[in-house]
């Protein structure tokens, strides 16, 4: 088959192409810039979730049969587009299983204990005066709320548990097995009051948008943490920025912000007059947050370990190849 392969990491071509041995593959940075007969041709389209497959990318590859996303989350394309041209999604449903884990204890670990913080200041100040300004907690001891335990909050949960945290989840379905290991499933109402740091493990859905809202917000405790390995658009931006900004939420780390994609190019969004006022609020969020000293932001790295995208690399190959043999798998329906 004719592949497109979206912006590969550095050494991933290679990979791709001895994995996809006997299919023609072609790389680019945009699909714009590959010559006409190659998009009028294309049969596979693999995308990162920094690329967005909109109607108008799928207008240019009129022979596109598949999309292979080399990511869970698939809301970076247009699932009704695709239905509407019978173009077949397959995503990497599970890679890694520790590594956005690990990541979001990466955050909660660097707040916990103000590290960047204290390395800004090595780095930057002549003399490291009195300590106390670095004063942090132990996670051990604290409670953890964990929204959504499938792949990624399993991990957590259990990384929690071997820091001697304190457990307490919300998702419609229950994991027995983590039930047994003392995990208890609360409504996020009954939930939120309770946690010192809050973890958010859901797709984005609409089911899951803006879920954490003002009110959920105001339930958590003052001296409580927000974090966000999973999708901008789960949170209220703008009620975050208002929770952070008067005392109610002391803090957040995010790897995932709403407005990620248009914070890339905002020069281009100032052209686009139909850009809605709702959007540049949360842009505007967006960057309040960034310059908060109680925020870390990273930019959606969560995914990022040579272990997880060699993985991911793999399952995305295996997609295309099963799908040219007859047998599609991981679609995404
Ligand atoms: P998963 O599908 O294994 O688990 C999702 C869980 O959310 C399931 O247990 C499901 O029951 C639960 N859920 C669904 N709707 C819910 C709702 N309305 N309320 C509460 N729970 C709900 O997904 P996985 O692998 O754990 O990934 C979670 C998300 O993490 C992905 O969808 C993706 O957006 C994000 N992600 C972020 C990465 C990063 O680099 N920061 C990398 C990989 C994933």
């Amino acid at each position: 088959m004719k592949v497109i392969y979206v912006r590969p990491y550095a050494g991933e071509l290679e990979v791709v192409k001895s994995l996809l041995a006997g299919h023609e593959v072609f790389e680019c940075t945009n699909i714009e810039e590959l010559p006409e007969e190659v998009r009028q041709s294309a049969e596979v389209l693999s995308v990162f979730v920094n690329y967005q497959v909109t109607k108008e990318v799928l207008e240019q590859l009129p022979n596109l049969v598949l999309i292979a996303t080399r990511s869970v989350g698939f809301d970076h394309i247009d699932l009704p587009a695709t239905a509407a041209r019978n173009v077949v999604v397959a995503r990497v449903p599970h890679y890694g299983m520790r590594t956005v884990a690990e990541f979001a204890f990466s955050l909660m670990f660097a707040i916990s204990r103000k590290a960047y913080q204290a390395y800004m200041d090595v780095q930057e100040l002549s003399t490291i005066g009195a300590l106390d300004v670095y004063e942090g907690f132990d996670l051990g001891g604290k409670t953890l709320g964990v929204i959504g335990t499938g792949a990624i909050g399993f991990n957590v949960c259990q990384i929690a548990l071997g820091l001697g945290m304190k457990v307490l989840a919300y998702d419609p379905h229950e994991n027995e097995e983590l039930v047994g290991k003392g995990v208890t499933y609360l409504s996020l109402e009954e939930m939120l009051p309770q946690v010192d740091i809050v973890t958010i493990h859901v797709p984005a859905l609409p089911a899951t948008h803006h879920l954490m809202n003002a009110e959920r917000l105001a339930l958590m405790k003052p001296t409580a943490y927000l974090i966000n390995t999973a999708r901008g658009e789960i949170v209220d931006t703008p009620a975050l920025v208002t929770a952070l900004k008067s005392g109610k939420l002391a803090g957040a780390g995010l790897d995932v912000l709403e407005s990620e994609h248009d914070l890339r190019d905002e020069v281009a969004l100032l052209a686009d007059n139909e850009t809605q006022a709702v959007e540049w609020r949360t842009i505007v969020a967006d960057h309040a947050l960034i310059d908060m000293p109680n925020v870390i932001v990273t930019p959606h790295i969560g995914f990022n370990t040579k272990e997880a995208k060699r993985e991911i690399t793999e399952i995305t190959c295996t997609n295309i190849a099963s799908f040219a043999s007859g047998e599609p798998q991981n679609v995404v329906t």
